[in-house]
């Protein structure tokens, strides 16, 4: 028995030796650059960044096969150009198919606590799963996706370079995690002029008084580097809400009709608003808490009518366009041009 078990050891010791040999994992240093007041990001173990693993996600990320008609990539309802978000209402899947919920910004999205609106998601890396085989978005087996990396020779080669290993779903989802943590956020016009690189016009200075004073108490919820605090909150957008938010997960009465506060980066690119896409404008969402919104039991006490004045709806407009990062929305590192689609990797 004992004989038996330690030849069966050598054996495994062999196939893992062999294994390892055939391989190469290329684990070239990547040093991502955060913006200086941007704490550190917790890598989940095994998937730390290397160049090679970006690259494949990034690909994956932008390739339409991962949907069963080969339509839709991830960026088809995540677009760069709109801080990685969907310029509509509810995305359109395949065959035309609407989803439930408004795409969100992809912004920073390494530092979520949670993913998708209720916080369904604990993981990014399991969170990619969702919309492959959601069949109102990518209705993709995920090992159908699978079997797709299968038939290119790029992604047989990358997997190998960055997993160490051909194309499975350990990679797939792991490769898209890599990726998404590298869409970061944090130098924009208020960045500038917290580092004191820049000026504030007076209405700018009046709206960032209001947001992050008592008479709004808006920085209550979006706080922090990000403007968020990652908290499930229900703000009244609804008297009868048709969607149970964060309930839906914890299947707890005191979560119903609650979602995640949403960063405020990049939020004048954004559009449409809300966990549905219902508020087109950002000046209506201002509206909207000026209002103070339905009373709603779970509602949170700091969404009351604010009696703002013309002047105040107008500063806190301009204060929250200050959050948009000019260099972030162009920067070509995050998105794939055609003409550089797989290339040679030595
Ligand atoms: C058909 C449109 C569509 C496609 C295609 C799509 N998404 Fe999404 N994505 C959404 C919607 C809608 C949500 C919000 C769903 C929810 O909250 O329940 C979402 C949520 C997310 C989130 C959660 C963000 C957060 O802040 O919680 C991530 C991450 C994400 N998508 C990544 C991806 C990746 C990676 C792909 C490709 C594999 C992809 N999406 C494809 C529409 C889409
Ligand atoms: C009690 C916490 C809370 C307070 C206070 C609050 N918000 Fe929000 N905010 C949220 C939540 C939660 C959502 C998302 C609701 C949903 O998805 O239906 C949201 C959504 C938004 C959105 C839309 C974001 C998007 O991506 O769709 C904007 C803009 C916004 N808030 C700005 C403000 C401003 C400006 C104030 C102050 C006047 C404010 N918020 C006060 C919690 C709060």
């Amino acid at each position: 028995m004992v004989k038996s078990l330690s030849y069966f050891l050598i054996f495994l010791l062999a196939m893992t030796l062999l294994y390892c040999n055939d391989i190469e994992v290329v684990n070239d240093e990547y040093s991502q650059e955060l913006p200086a007041h941007f704490p550190s990001i917790n890598f989940p173990e095994g998937n730390e960044l290397t160049a090679a693993r970006i690259a494949l996600g990034k690909h994956l990320f932008y390739d339409k096969n991962l949907s069963s008609d080969r339509s839709l990539s991830c960026a088809s309802c995540h677009l760069p150009e709109y801080a990685f978000s969907d310029t509509v209402s509810l995305s359109k899947g395949v065959h035309g198919r609407i989803g439930e919920r408004n795409a969100p910004s992809l912004t920073n999205v390494a530092y979520n606590k949670a993913f998708f609106r209720d916080g369904g998601s604990p993981t990014l890396e399991l969170q990619s799963m969702g919309p492959i085989e959601d069949s109102n978005e990518m209705n993709l087996n995920i090992l159908d996706a699978v079997k797709r990396m299968e038939e290119n020779d790029w992604y047989i080669q990358m997997s190998n370079k960055a997993y160490g290993r051909t194309p499975d779903t350990y990679v797939l989802t792991r490769a898209l995690g890599a990726f998404q943590r590298t869409i970061i956020s944090g130098n924009a016009k208020y960045d500038q002029y917290k580092k004191g690189e820049i000026a504030f016009t007076k209405e700018e200075k009046e709206g960032m008084k209001l947001f992050f004073g008592d008479k709004t108490s808006c920085s209550s919820c979006h706080s922090g580097y990000n403007f968020t605090n990652y908290q499930y909150e229900n703000i009244g957008l609804y008297e009868h809400y048709t969607d149970s938010g964060r309930m839906r997960i914890t299947l707890k009465e005191e979560d119903r009709n609650k979602f995640v506060v949403p960063s405020l980066r990049n939020i004048a690119v954004t559009a449409p608003y809300m966990h549905d896409g219902s508020i087109q404008t950002l000046r209506d969402v201002i509206l909207f808490f000026n209002s103070g919104g339905y009373d709603y039991d779970n509602k949170n006490n700091s969404v009351r009518p604010l009696n703002l004045t013309e002047q105040e709806i107008n500063a806190l407009e301009a204060f929250l366009k200050t959050l948009t990062d000019d260099g972030f929305l162009e920067n070509k590192t995050l998105t794939l041009k055609e003409e550089s689609k797989f290339p040679i990797i030595k």
